[in-house]
């Protein structure tokens, strides 16, 4: 099967370079006017993941925070592990009060597999009611909630018995779904069925920095069919049971050729296509089609995969400059020249990638929702112009014809970042992990925050003034 064929991408296209958008000037972030631009109803919000936040959590990240490399290295770098992260599980009040304090009205938050079933079958009804109560008190906050059945967690017993290296995980992720959907049924206003199906895949799989440590290009490919065939199903249930909107968070991170050389563009749009192209245009399609040069191709209808977002979440965060490398398993090298501007884990510093990755999207005619977006910024400091920037990139998006309907900061609070231990810090709410109540404090970006959302329910209660 011809490349061409197999990735949809006309061969022509792989050698005409994508846009690469110019920065931003100060000037034109200083001018905006989200007033004009977003829509009434727009959700504004943050996010968060329940094994980074709640503390306690036992699953297949617990095992691979207490083990270690061959070497000695432990898996997580700083060697801190999640313990009891923010201790959310036991302060939602707290959570709930930030998320008011910053006039948020919305928020992206996940179950945790584990606790809702901590063998195969046992529901554990208490946790569910916990749960239940946090949908209930966002929703009387006039918080919008949005739910995400999996962020990156497994129940120990799923990943013991293969994870997704086995057929039987896509059974019963679709069962865990479905008992959600009982559970839960109309309460999230949104349902999201997995977040970045390939980071799972590349940072478990491909990379071995998180379980279940593989460097596998074969088992790559497989555990993303895997857990697109995971979501269609659970796309389906969610559904028909909640009839709420249901959607992925799908990780776009923009890759651009490093040099003008054929082929370091080659590299870089045929990258592009498998980390930024594949997850969304199975949506189209309705199959799933991923190849590896030389290792793997595969192509293969789904059911009930085509059509099945009815929003697209779109996690952005940074783009990387790509230089081709045969030594590597993905043939490239991915690198941020040292003129970019950068957060504290090197990450590029970009808001003009977000407006291009709306554009890019917009022809799918889906709502978009910015599912996450953050900085680790140690200090605070940058990140008022971080969100400043971003939230500006959205607006131009939206001016453009781009249908954008939330935004979700990532993330509320700082918390576990996964293989970074708790080093980085995303939160708009700095965490003290010595103090035992693990107290919150805003940060400088919490400002900003509010104040946008002031001048959205301004123009909101403008609209409706009018109307
Ligand atoms: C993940 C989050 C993570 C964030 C920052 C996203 O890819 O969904 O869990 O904390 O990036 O690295």
């Amino acid at each position: 099967m011809s490349l061409s064929k197999l990735t949809g991408m006309a061969l022509g296209s792989i050698f005409v370079p994508r846009a690469r958008p110019k920065d931003f000037t100060a000037e034109e972030v200083a001018g905006s006017a989200p007033e004009t631009a977003f829509p009434r109803g727009f959700l504004l919000g943050a996010a968060t993941s329940s094994h980074q936040v709640e503390g306690g959590t036992e699953n297949d990240w617990t095992d691979w925070e207490n083990t270690s490399y061959p070497d000695g290295k432990p898996h997580i770098h700083d060697g801190t592990k999640s313990g009891l992260a923010c201790d959310s599980w036991n302060r939602f009040d707290q959570d709930l009060r930030l998320l008011q304090e910053l006039g948020a009205n919305a928020y992206r938050w996940s179950v945790e597999w584990a606790r809702l079933e901590p063998e195969e079958g046992r529901w554990n009804q208490e946790a569910a009611d916990r749960y239940k109560s946090w949908m209930d008190q966002l929703a009387a906050a006039g918080i919008s909630s949005m739910v995400t059945a999996y962020h990156f967690t497994l129940p120990r017993w799923v990943a013991k018995d293969g994870g997704w290296q086995s057929d039987r995980t896509i059974d019963r992720f679709e069962a865990f779904v479905r008992r959600l959907a009982g559970a839960f049924g109309k309460l999230p206003d949104l349902w999201c069925t997995v977040n970045e199906p390939t980071v799972i895949a590349i940072q478990g799989y491909l990379r071995g920095d998180w379980p279940p440590g593989l460097k596998n290009e074969v088992e790559t490919a497989r555990v993303i069919a895997r857990v697109m065939k995971g979501h269609a199903r659970a796309a389906r249930i969610l559904r028909e049971r909640t009839g709420k909107p249901v959607g992925i968070a799908h990780h776009v991170r923009l890759l651009h050729p490093a040099t003008w050389s054929p082929l370091d563009r080659v590299i870089a749009r045929v990258s592009d296509h498998f980390v930024n192209d594949a997850v969304v245009d199975c949506h189209r399609t309705g199959r799933i089609q991923i190849m590896i040069p030389g290792k793997i191709t595969i192509d293969e209808a789904v059911p009930d995969l085509k059509g099945s977002y009815d929003y697209l979440g779109i996690n952005y965060y940074t783009r990387d400059h790509v230089r081709t490398d045969f030594k590597d398993p993905s043939m490239s090298r991915q690198f941020v020249p040292a003129s970019r501007p950068k957060n504290d884990l090197g990450w590029d510093i970009y808001p003009a990638g977000l407006h291009h990755t709306l554009m890019r999207w917009k022809r799918l005619k889906l709502p978009i929702y910015i599912t996450e977006n953050g900085m680790a910024d140690n200090t605070g400091d940058r990140r008022p112009e971080f969100l400043r920037s971003h939230l500006y990139a959205i607006e131009r998006a939206l001016r453009d014809g781009a249908d954008v309907r939330g935004y979700y900061h990532w993330s509320l609070l700082d918390n576990f970042e996964w293989a970074e231990g708790f080093t980085p810090r995303f939160g708009l709410y700095r965490v003290d992990y010595d103090d035992p109540d693990r107290k919150r404090t805003a940060t400088p970006a919490v400002a900003v925050f509010q104040e946008f959302a002031r001048k959205l329910r301004a123009a909101s209660g403008a609209a409706a003034g009018k109307g």
